[in-house]
């Protein structure tokens, strides 16, 4: 693994899981541990990048050499990214962003004995990677896909949905609260599995994978 590979390149990386609150202790979320997206922060430093790296709530160390950013929920997110995109040559969207928020979410703690059951009213939150792959000077970008089934077909639907060149498949239990994956890199043209193998060795396969097109 070559410390040249992606030399000076400027990374953006989003990890983790978002919330959003449905009151001041309650709230919905995706599960995800953030484990991929900080190792893949971690290869791009080892391959000579400048990696910023947009997070939702996780518990994991920042890697060494990353400007971190911490963000809670999707709209956070959304406008960390933007703040900073254009600063960035390539965009790898590795977060588990909640497809919704509440909007009818409460200042104030809804008390049951009041309130009886809440009737939540939920709106579709902005895609993050297709904002990003949309842009006029977009990065190079690359997605996630993290599917229960038909996985290589949900994932390249998906890169032309997203409009983006490469979508790292891999099934969800294969990696969920996992320290190793099974992934798929899906193309337009082309699907290429790699072995299971840890989060780590998957994400200097991947930063390999990216300084091969970018280069
Ligand atoms: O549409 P879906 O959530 O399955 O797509 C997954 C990919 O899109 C991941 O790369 C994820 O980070 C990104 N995404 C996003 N903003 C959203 C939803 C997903 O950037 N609101």
């Amino acid at each position: 693994f070559s410390p040249r590979l992606l030399d000076r390149c400027r990374v953006l990386i989003t990890a983790g899981p978002t919330y959003e609150p449905i009151d001041p202790v309650r709230g919905i979320t995706n599960l995800s541990s953030g484990k991929q997206g900080f190792a893949i922060a971690k290869a791009a430093v080892l391959a000579g990048a400048e990696v910023t790296l947009v997070a939702g709530r996780t518990d994991l160390k920042t890697p060494a050499g990353v400007k971190r950013i911490d963000v809670t929920t999707a709209r956070e997110m959304y406008d960390a990214v933007m703040h900073e995109v254009s600063q960035h040559e390539i965009f790898i969207s590795v977060a588990a962003v909640a497809d919704w928020r509440v909007a009818n979410a409460s200042d104030h703690k809804i008390k049951k004995e009041y309130a009886g059951t809440p009737d939540l009213i939920f709106e579709e939150n902005p895609d993050i990677l297709a904002s990003v792959a949309a842009l006029e000077n977009a990065p190079y970008c690359v997605g996630f896909a993290a599917e229960t089934d038909n996985l290589i077909d949900n994932a390249r639907a998906k890169l032309f949905r997203k409009n983006v060149p490469l979508i790292v498949a891999n099934l969800v239990s294969d990696a969920m609260n996992q320290d190793t994956n099974a992934v798929v890199f899906v193309e337009r043209d082309a699907a290429t599995p790699l072995a299971k193998a840890t989060k780590e060795h998957i994400a200097q396969a991947l930063i390999a994978k990216i300084a091969q097109e970018v280069n």
